[in-house]
């Protein structure tokens, strides 16, 4: 069986790559040139964990290959999925002119009776868009099918070749019979692939994504006020994520989620319902509640420094939105460094994997590490954003050597406070009664007035 993939990037490369183990012949298609010249001679110009062992076997087995060309793409392929970005437009919408343009090609080259699978996260009703624009094309025979993927960069081999469910939206039988016999040559066999109407599989996407980032501002807001009322969130979340209901995953209380997924989908969700005049209020707050998480950590070092930042040299350890990746599309560490910079300080900023987009996203007054020690060398304090198992466990004393004041400033509370204070260090987390707290006074004005709700 011969199959095309459209965009070559996280998702695209994950799932060529895994669907050539299984002994499909995978073509990919990129308009990147110079990325498909690299991924030929085994480049993988990005880092997720296990894909380039996986890609570089495929291809010199012969059983995946690159290429900027359509007609050559598509040549005798009986499934195309298309991978290409669906980033956000202005207003929130997803951009779908990747997902429109990868269509007409398809229209133009494919073979007869092509399944047309939208890997991309999209809008609800973009699969009957392309459906009409394939048909205004006169391309009535290919069947265009919905296949949301739900893996997390930093694990996304592991997450595709092992999913928790396989999700595909179309009314014809015979497509997904195909799309089951595809999936079912690697997953196991008690993974469920679920079947369903294409608005319905859209949809599950952007509910489960706006989901877990609802977990995340959720616990984020009780974080928050636990700082006000001395409660410990670590010892909150412990008992909530006890509770079976509840569980634990994604009530990690922190400085806020970042990445191509979460904050783009909640707001093409939001987009969605504002275009059929629904006022999705509650994923409206999840949102803002996340933008005024991301510039928490800032705020918290700027009032530790007495509202002063000018002058002051920060370490900033992880640019990436989260460990294992190198992608920092909306990481909350670009949010830090440019309010930092901002109020006049300077930056050190070191990552295991990211720190090659250093030049292109930063002013002058921010450098790029060799080493995390490197980063905090003669620095008024240290800030940890991304959660790389490297900066768990430091060594505190070389920490502090280093720095020229030992402050730590936590920002996914990765460590013990007590640990670091009995060290001699100022500490600050999220939601954690001990340690350095910086409390914002609001003005009366500023808070929900209950009385108001309760009087409905
Ligand atoms: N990254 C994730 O963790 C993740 C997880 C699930 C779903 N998704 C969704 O999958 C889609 C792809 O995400 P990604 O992170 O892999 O994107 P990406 O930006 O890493 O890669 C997209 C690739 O598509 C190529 N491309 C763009 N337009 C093209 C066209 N017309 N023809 C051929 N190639 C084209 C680009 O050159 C790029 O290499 C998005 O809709 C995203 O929301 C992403």
């Amino acid at each position: 069986m011969r199959i095309s993939v459209i965009g070559a990037g996280y998702v695209g490369l994950v799932l060529g790559s895994c669907m050539a183990e299984s002994g499909v012949d995978v073509e990919l298609i990129d308009i990147d040139h110079g990325r498909v010249r690299l991924l030929n001679k085994g480049m993988v110009p990005l880092h997720e964990p296990g894909l380039k062992e996986l890609l570089v076997s495929n291809l010199e087995a012969g059983g995946i290959a690159f290429t900027a060309s359509y007609p050559k793409g598509l040549r005798g392929a009986q499934v195309a999925f298309v991978a290409v970005g669906t980033p956000p437009l202005q207003d929130g919408g997803a951009d779908l002119s990747g997902v429109k343009a990868a269509a007409a090609e398809v229209a133009r080259y494919a073979a007869a009776d092509l399944v047309l699978a939208i890997k991309s996260t999209v809008p609800v009703g973009t699969a009957s868009q392309v459906r009409q624009l394939l048909a205004d094309e006169g391309r009535t025979d290919i069947e265009v099918i919905s296949n949301p993927e739900f893996l997390r960069e930093g694990r996304a081999v592991e997450d595709f070749l092992h999913p928790d469910r396989v999700v595909i939206g179309t009314n014809s039988a015979e497509a997904a019979r195909l799309m089951k016999s595809l999936y079912r040559r690697f997953l196991d066999s008690d993974i469920p692939v679920m079947v369903m109407d294409n608005a319905s599989a859209e949809m599950t996407k952007y509910a489960s994504n706006a989901f877990l980032a609802t977990r995340i501002s959720f616990v984020n807001e009780i974080a928050n006020i636990c700082e006000h009322v001395e409660a410990n969130v670590d010892d909150v979340v412990r008992a909530m994520g006890a509770d079976r209901r509840i569980g634990s995953h994604y009530l990690y209380p922190g400085c806020g989620y970042g990445g191509s997924c979460f904050p783009k989908d909640v707001q093409a969700l939001i987009n969605m319902a504002n275009g059929n005049r629904y006022a999705a209020s509650l994923l409206s707050s999840v949102h803002q509640t996340n933008i005024n998480q991301k510039r928490r950590l800032g705020e918290k070092i700027a009032d530790y420094f007495a509202g002063t930042l000018r002058g002051r040299m920060i370490g900033v350890w992880g640019l990436s939105f989260k460990e294992n990746t190198d992608d920092v599309r909306e990481s909350p560490s670009l949010t830090l460094i440019d309010y930092l910079v901002g109020k006049g300080a300077r930056v050190q900023v070191f990552d295991p994997a990211s720190l090659h987009r250093v030049p292109d996203i930063f002013p002058d007054g921010v450098t790029a590490c060799r080493d995390q020690y490197d980063a905090v060398r003669d620095a008024d304090a240290l800030a940890v954003v991304t959660p790389w198992e490297q900066f768990r466990s430091p060594d505190w004393e070389r920490v502090k050597s280093l720095l020229k004041h030992p402050a730590v400033f936590d920002g996914r509370n990765l460590y013990d406070p007590d640990q670091l204070m009995d060290m001699g260090f100022a500490y600050d987390g999220f939601g954690r009664p001990n340690g350095h707290q910086i409390r914002p006074v609001l003005q009366d004005s500023d808070l929900v007035d209950t009385q108001l709700i309760t009087q409905g």
